[in-house]
């Protein structure tokens, strides 16, 4: 599969809407001045000033390069470091992430990551791609790369549990799951629509492409995709699925 690359100025126009829709795992976290907050995959920082604007200090972490730079262009305290391989020692009084755990490959050396990072009885709050999320895109693009001799889904660039497989991961990693839910939450796209969608959340998949088979792909899977995502007025949903969660670390 390949790697997922981010460009922070393309997710600005076309992605802006991840960090609109997160008020309710904001709440969840419920930050508290002075305390010291890890953002996991912070991306280009627009949660990471939130909480910071709540009085808390927060580090965030992110492994893009493009997405690290937009966030300290915002003066936040923030790290090129990939989730995987955190090296904070029980130093935090909390943990967030928004929508990017999903996209790390080593879920068990995120976990130990984060726990270590934790002070004991610190909160870990995050949401991210549950089971069932963008099930119909991955059917879509399962069928155009197919034609292509590329499985667009196996190997997966993404991972999205069930609450039933994500408590237990959390509690062998030393959480105790205070709440978790799978939440579906269909969401209206701005107007780039589905092609802005999959070139900026799927850019790595068609890169894989040569150039010249790049844009028949899009509008293919566009096309696959409109009786099921877009409406009589040509406005695009996605079918996202969100899991949300607040765990102790002991
Ligand atoms: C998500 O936030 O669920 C997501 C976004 C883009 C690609 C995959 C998942």
């Amino acid at each position: 599969m390949g790697a997922q690359t981010w460009n922070a100025a393309q997710y600005a126009r076309i992605g802006r809407f991840v960090a609109d829709l997160a008020s309710q795992v904001i709440d969840l976290l419920n930050p508290k001045p002075g305390e010291r907050i890890l953002d996991i995959g912070c991306g280009d920082g627009a949660l990471t000033a939130q909480i910071a604007a709540a009085g808390a200090k927060v580090t965030g972490v992110d492994s893009s390069p493009s997405m690290v730079a937009a966030a300290q262009l915002r003066k936040l305290d923030v790290r090129q470091l990939s989730g995987e391989v955190l090296d904070f020692d029980h130093e935090f009084d909390a943990a967030f992430s928004n929508a990017a755990l999903h996209w790390m490959h080593n879920q068990d050396a995120v976990l130990s990551g984060i726990h270590r990072a934790l002070k004991p009885g610190a909160r870990f709050v995050a949401e991210m791609g549950g089971h069932g999320n963008i099930a119909a895109i991955q059917v879509a693009l399962v069928a155009v790369f197919a034609k292509h001799g590329i499985d667009a889904v196996q190997g997966g660039q993404n991972y999205f549990p069930t609450s039933a497989s994500y408590d237990s991961r959390l509690r062998r990693h030393g959480f105790d799951v205070k709440y978790i839910e799978i939440i579906p939450r269909p969401t209206l796209l701005p107007e780039s629509g589905m092609r802005g969608w999959l070139k900026t959340f799927r850019r790595g998949l068609f890169d894989r492409l040569p150039e010249f088979e790049r844009e028949a792909a899009l509008d293919e899977t566009v096309r696959l995709l409109e009786p099921a995502l877009c409406d009589d007025r040509g406005h695009w949903t996605v079918d996202y699925v969100r899991l949300r969660f607040l765990a102790i670390a002991k």
